[in-house]
């Protein structure tokens, strides 16, 4: 499936994205975004109202099929019939979006056998028995992608939150591994590690910390929006990014946006830079 024109392929292929996640922040916005060039999309996530208002709001704004989809992605026997209804009112599935998440705050005194399982069960093994129940849908459907949304905590660490660090880097590595599977049928996967996203989980480490301490470690100044991502989300489940897998497109500690090539062997570099540092900043 080569592209042998330079057309824009951002809508193509055209089959549904599954987004975990897309009630909120960036999973919602990556759900727009390929909404805004065609593509249906399931809007799961475990709070079901929200996810019922905006699979509402993108379809009347869009003209595309979407279906809300209360789901709690820690429950895994839930996914098999929730595959199901997306596929029966979206048609063919072609693509999925990790973005659930959740963030512990308790540092080392706070993991305990719960936060553990949480942490792990939201967004680790979700993204790895979704692409397995998913597997026959997407070889059968060219075109087909998996976008996991990690984190810049996923190289850095973050003492923070160590839960949230250590099941964001099983991401990259889970990734990592399930490319070389995939490739076999023409599957592709992809990381993306944000660093700090203006949403709804980021907002209470903004209204905690003294004003401008992110903007002052960030090149562009700013904290992203919601759709910057999304944008980069649809790119990577589309057909313009038909030759890139085992990537990670993010931010790194005072770089600018790095993507390495990490396939075994590696593919392709993406926004690859120097590292950029700022003066003077610590
Ligand atoms: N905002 C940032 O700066 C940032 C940076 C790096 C990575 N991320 C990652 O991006 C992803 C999206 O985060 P966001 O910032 O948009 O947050 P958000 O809180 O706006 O969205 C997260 C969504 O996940 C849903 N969710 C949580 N637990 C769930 C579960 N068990 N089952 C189903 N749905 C569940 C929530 O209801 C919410 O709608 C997360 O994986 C987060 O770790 C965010």
């Amino acid at each position: 499936m080569v592209e042998d024109s330079l057309s824009p392929a951002l809508g193509a292929p055209g089959t549904a994205v599954i987004v975990t996640g897309g009630a909120s922040g960036i999973g919602l916005a990556a759900a727009e975004a390929l909404a805004a060039v065609g593509r249906n999309v399931a809007l799961w996530d475990i709070d079901g109202s929200k996810a019922t208002a905006q699979a509402d709001a993108i379809a009347d704004r869009f003209g595309v099929k979407t279906l809300p989809v209360a789901i709690d992605l820690t429950d895994i026997a839930a996914y098999a019939a929730a595959i199901d209804a997306s596929r029966s009112a979206l048609g063919p599935l072609g693509g999925l979006v990790h973005a659930a998440g959740i963030v512990d705050m308790g540092s080392l005194e706070g993991i305990t056998p719960q936060s553990w399982d949480a942490g792990i069960n939201t967004h680790l093994r979700p993204l790895a028995l979704l692409t397995q129940q998913l597997y026959g849908d997407f070889a059968a459907n060219p075109g087909s992608a998996v976008v996991g949304i990690a984190s810049i905590n996923a190289t850095l660490g973050n003492a923070v939150n160590p839960i949230y660090s250590a099941a964001k880097g099983g991401m990259l590595s889970l990734i990592r591994a399930l490319a070389d599977r995939l490739a076999r049928d023409n599957i592709r996967i992809n990381a993306v590690s944000p660093g700090q996203i203006r949403t709804p989980m980021m907002q209470p480490a903004v209204d905690n910390l003294p004003e401008g301490w992110f903007e002052r470690r960030i090149l562009l100044e700013r904290l992203g929006d919601p759709a910057e991502i999304g944008r980069v989300v649809r790119f990577l489940l589309s057909n313009e990014a038909s030759y890139i897998t085992a990537a990670r497109a993010g931010r790194r500690r005072r770089q600018y946006l790095v993507a390495a090539a990490v396939g075994n062997p590696p593919t392709i570099s993406i926004f690859a830079t120097p590292d950029l540092i700022r003066g003077g900043e610590n």
